[in-house]
């Protein structure tokens, strides 16, 4: 098969190692810079272009878009799937995942277990905002965070409502979350491919710290999941319509709490973690599932 990995650049692990699993079964794989590709969109035959030359065509495409890219990306992608190319995961899937509140909210509806949250825009809200989510503790999150920058976590109702109003009046898009206690400073990351959980870490905050992000001191190890986390993270993955996903779990004592679901997971940490062949599993489950014109949406959404 021909495989065009999208990614912005060829050194990062991931993307290493999804070119060389590619290549080691057989298929033509070809690292295409998200930001250096563009199209005719004008045109009845849907092309790409890349630095001065028009794309070959592919069988598949394994989109890795930073969230910082993500409308470029995501229009690239659709791109592809106009053209008949099987994404590894869609553009509309991608775009709402990388909206937190939306994926809560299409996660609830379908009944996944998620922290208790709340979003409010005015200030004059606050109070019951907060008694919403059960009073304090309670976790304030910045929409835009990520690697655990932008998580606040407040003792006293007090604390929480001036940090609130604080970010409100920094015109912050925030969430408020109940504090998931029981879970330690650990949460659960699972590799969901298909409709399979094929690894899974568990990230440990360090000492005195609540956030579990590697970047943020914390550190992984292997663990065993239950069946019921196990069906949490693939039916994670599947209302968000993502056939690979990170699905990070936090263990409430009302059972496992979905966090969040990662579009383009990374490879590295979950990889060294297990030692499972994760790049290798993501081209299996391509050959077996990639068809052309197979796109849900068509690149409609
Ligand atoms: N409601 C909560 N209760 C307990 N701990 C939490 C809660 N929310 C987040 N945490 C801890 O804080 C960490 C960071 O939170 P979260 O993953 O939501 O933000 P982020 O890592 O900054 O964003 P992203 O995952 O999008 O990069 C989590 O990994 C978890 O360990
Ligand atoms: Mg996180």
């Amino acid at each position: 098969m021909k495989i065009a990995v999208l990614s912005r650049n060829p050194n990062l692990y991931s993307t290493r190692r999804l070119v060389e699993a590619g290549r080691e079964r057989g298929h033509e794989v070809r690292v295409i810079d998200t930001l250096r590709a563009y199209m005719n969109i004008a045109s009845h035959k849907p092309s790409i272009h890349y630095k001065g030359e028009e794309l070959e065509p592919f069988d598949a495409v394994i989109p890795r878009i930073g969230a910082s890219i993500t409308f470029y990306g995501a229009a690239v992608l659709r791109q592809f799937e106009m053209m008949g190319v099987f994404p590894l995961n869609e553009s509309v899937a991608i775009s709402r995942s990388r909206d937190k509140l939306r994926s809560l909210q299409l996660l609830s509806r379908k009944g996944v277990g998620l922290p208790v949250t709340g979003f409010a825009h005015s200030p004059d809200d606050i109070p019951d905002l907060i008694s919403m989510v059960g009073g304090a503790p309670l976790v304030i999150k910045l929409l835009e965070g990520t690697q655990g920058i932008g998580v606040v976590m407040c003792e006293t109702e007090k604390a929480a409502e001036s940090v609130l109003e604080a970010f409100m009046g920094l015109k912050a898009n925030i969430m408020v979350q109940e504090y998931i206690r029981e879970a330690g400073g650990a949460d659960i990351r699972c590799l969901v491919v298909g409709e399979k959980v094929i690894a899974a870490m568990k990230r440990q905050a360090k000492p005195g710290e609540f956030r579990s992000n590697l970047h943020r001191g914390g550190s992984a190890s292997l663990i065993k999941i239950t069946p019921e986390e196990r069906m949490t993270a693939v039916r994670a993955a599947k209302v968000m319509g993502l056939n690979v996903a990170g699905v990070d779990i936090l263990r409430s004592n009302h059972g496992p709490v979905v966090m969040e679901v990662n579009s383009s997971p990374g490879l590295e940490g979950i990889e060294s973690t297990t030692g499972k062949d994760v790049a290798g599993l993501i081209i299996e489950y391509i050959e077996k599932n990639a068809r052309p014109n197979q796109t849900r949406t068509r690149g409609k959404g």
